[in-house]
């Protein structure tokens, strides 16, 4: 058998984030610094330790600041190096590795998490690919896609990344209904967008992170818009799963719902008690508020 490897990731980045508002008005919530680096730097850090050399993007209306982020910076570049400031020039330069590729493409209306997968479509072709939402942050001894990855390479399936959640919260997240196969990793049954913790299959969500073969694009453009008229990633992956097996992969590591204001602080607060500049005067400071 031949054994596929991936080497593409998507990161879809065009959603509203307006429970960021008005953080987001101008720039995508993924742009959002934790201490001081941006969201998306995380995710595509965690892309490259997994092996990963491809990083499509899908922008919005802020497409600017990401592609910004991620591009050559000249004059700042210039200025820094006329200034003798050479750590800060090496932090801007080492933003993306040279063998890496940025490839972004245009969502034009926010339709949802479905339709930003299917956008990437021409690029990926008939290759599996990983999916990371930057805001899960996610810390783990082993970044977490490096993990999933080493999961695909042995069952060479579609994974998804999952969390066990409290059942009251299980409307935040798409649940699926599973069987153990071996520590770590269960055999989906069956998926579900946001149901209510009495209707819920069990609580274990799947969290923003994904490794999915070529097929669930074909899934993609039949799946119907659900509500808010959005297209829905876990409706495609509920069709894919009649056709091909997918597993349910229990990451070690430690998440942060950035999506969410309390998430995003906790993740400052996390990562900023982690900082090797700040630790100890952080940690300090914490100490002195109640
Ligand atoms: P969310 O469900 O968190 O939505 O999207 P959102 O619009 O970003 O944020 P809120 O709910 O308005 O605050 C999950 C991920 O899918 C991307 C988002 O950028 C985020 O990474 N997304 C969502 C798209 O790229 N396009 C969409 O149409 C919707």
């Amino acid at each position: 058998m031949h054994l596929k490897k991936i080497t593409k990731a998507v990161f879809p980045v065009a959603g509203m984030g307006s429970r960021f508002l008005p953080a987001t008005k101008a720039t995508a919530k993924e742009m959002l610094p934790v201490v001081d680096k941006p969201l998306i730097q995380y995710a595509v850090e965690e892309a490259v330790a997994a092996g990963i050399t491809d990083m499509v993007f899908i922008t919005g209306r802020n497409k600017r600041a990401i592609e910004d982020h991620f591009d050559k910076a000249y004059e700042l570049e210039a200025t820094l190096e006329a200034q003798g400031k050479n750590e800060l020039l090496r932090i801007v330069q080492e933003v993306v590795p040279s063998h890496i590729n940025c490839i972004y493409i245009r969502q034009a209306e926010p339709l949802g998490l479905g339709h930003a997968v299917l956008c990437a479509q021409p690029v990926i072709q008939d290759e599996p690919f990983a999916v990371i939402l930057a805001d899960d942050l996610i810390e783990g001894e082993v970044p977490v896609m490096k993990q999933m990855v080493q999961v695909f390479a042995k069952h060479q399936c579609s994974v998804l990344g999952v969390q066990e959640v409290p059942r009251s919260h299980t409307k935040q997240y798409g649940i699926v209904s599973t069987s153990n196969i071996e520590p770590k990793i269960d055999k989906i049954h069956g998926i579900v967008e946001k149901p209510k913790p009495e209707d819920a299959p069990s609580t274990l969500a799947v969290v923003g992170r994904y490794i999915l073969t070529p097929r669930i694009f074909k899934h993609l453009h039949e799946v119907k818009p659900g509500t808010g008229g959005e297209i829905q990633l876990t409706d495609g992956i509920a069709a894919l799963m009649q056709y091909e097996s997918l597993l349910a992969y229990s990451f070690d590591g430690t998440r942060y719902d950035c999506g969410s204001k309390l998430g995003y602080l906790k993740a400052q607060v996390a990562f900023g008690l982690k900082h090797k500049e700040l630790r100890e005067e952080f940690a300090a400071y914490l100490k002195t508020v109640n």
